[in-house]
């Protein structure tokens, strides 16, 4: 089945091409046009400015992925319909809807973290030369399931339970800001500029990480909930009473607070849940140090995404909407609404 993926939820415009069979899926396209450079004037993203240049990206990215004009070839659309920034997400399901009426193919309503997790499911048309032995981890196979999810992103921290294909029950998240929000609200008050967490991880592998002692958030909660602002606002006091530090270490001890909760975290929910293969995914999982925490802690086989696709990308979403496809789990495309807090788990107490 080839799936067209399409992704306009934050600041990144992406279309793709999958192609999945069994538990297989392989990319055939995947383009992504970013807009970071634009946001990074205004140190985060504009949810106008976003959509505007969705609008003048997704076409050219369209034709630039061969897709035929009539669809051929094509056999269902997925896009992103939430969570998000609405204006953005308005222009990928607004072409979304029109291509899947216009050509007569169905449509699945993708939700964005959701196309984070299966992320793990992305193999390459032509596997990458030169990949380090973590990213490429269990690069054949996919996950068994039940799988564990840690799911860190720039709007979200989660620890979910993958029970089945497309059912999922969160086990805990965070109650105020999320880890790559951690990471981008920490690198402007140290000056290091938009995206942080790329910036303080680079910094940080110059650092010490045990030069100073930031708070560990609710490590000893004894739930599976995640709490990062008190840790930002502990960088920017330590910034502000002591100018001397070197910024390597601020980062590497900052970055070291965050990896340690993560993986206390998402062990505690390996020994309560006992899942069969533990997956990271999301902007954050580009981290190496987290990458390696993790490969070092976990007991079930580690799933994570090749680099290029830890970022927001188009063929995770397809990814997920060839899963959701194969389930005949179908939208009209005359009524699929961009809906900025779609729930992957509408029967778990949720706060966003
Ligand atoms: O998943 P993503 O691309 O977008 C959202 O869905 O939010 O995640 C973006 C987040 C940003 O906060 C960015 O700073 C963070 O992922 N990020 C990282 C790294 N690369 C990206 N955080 C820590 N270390 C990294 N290497
Ligand atoms: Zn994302």
């Amino acid at each position: 089945m080839r799936i067209l993926g399409i992704e306009s939820s934050c600041d990144e415009t992406a279309i793709a091409i999958v192609s999945g069979e069994g538990e297989r899926v392989v990319v055939e396209k995947n383009l992504v046009a970013s807009q970071v450079l634009t946001h990074a004037k205004y140190g985060g993203v504009v949810p106008e400015v976003a959509a505007r240049e969705h609008v003048d990206a997704i076409f050219p990215l369209l034709l630039e992925a061969g897709v035929a004009r009539d669809g051929e070839g094509i056999d269902a659309i997925a896009v992103t319909s939430g969570p998000g920034l609405v204006p953005a997400l308005r222009v990928g399901v607004e072409l979304a809807k029109t291509l899947a009426w216009l050509w007569n193919k169905p449509l699945v309503g993708v939700n964005h973290l959701e196309g984070h997790i299966y992320s793990v499911w992305l193999q390459s048309e032509t596997p990458p030369l030169h990949h380090s032995n973590i990213s490429s981890l269990h690069h054949s196979i996919t996950p068994s399931l039940p799988a564990l999810c840690l799911l860190v992103s720039g709007g979200h921290t989660e620890l979910l339970l993958m029970r089945d294909h497309g059912v999922y029950e969160k086990l805990g998240q965070t109650r105020d800001d999320a880890a790559g929000e951690a990471f981008d609200k920490a690198a402007k008050v140290l000056g290091l500029g938009y995206p942080g967490g790329p910036a303080i991880s680079k910094c940080a592998a110059q650092g010490k990480r045990d030069a100073i002692a930031f708070p560990r958030p609710m490590l000893e909660s004894g739930d599976l909930d995640f709490s990062y602002s008190g840790l930002k606002t502990a960088v920017a006091v330590r910034h502000r009473e002591y100018p001397n530090d070197t910024i390597a270490d601020v980062c590497a001890s900052f970055e070291e607070a965050i990896v340690e909760s993560l993986v206390t975290k998402t062990m505690r929910a390996v020994e309560q849940h006992r899942p069969a293969s533990v997956i990271l995914a999301g902007g954050v999982s580009a981290n190496t140090r987290l990458r390696e925490s993790l490969h070092h802690s976990t007991t079930p086989p580690l799933f994570v995404p090749e680099l290029k696709y830890t970022g927001d990308n188009a063929a995770m979403i397809a990814a997920a909407g060839y899963f959701r496809a194969r389930a005949n789990q179908f939208v009209d495309p005359l009524t699929l609404e961009a809906d900025p807090n779609m729930n992957l788990c509408p029967s778990s107490h949720s706060t966003n």
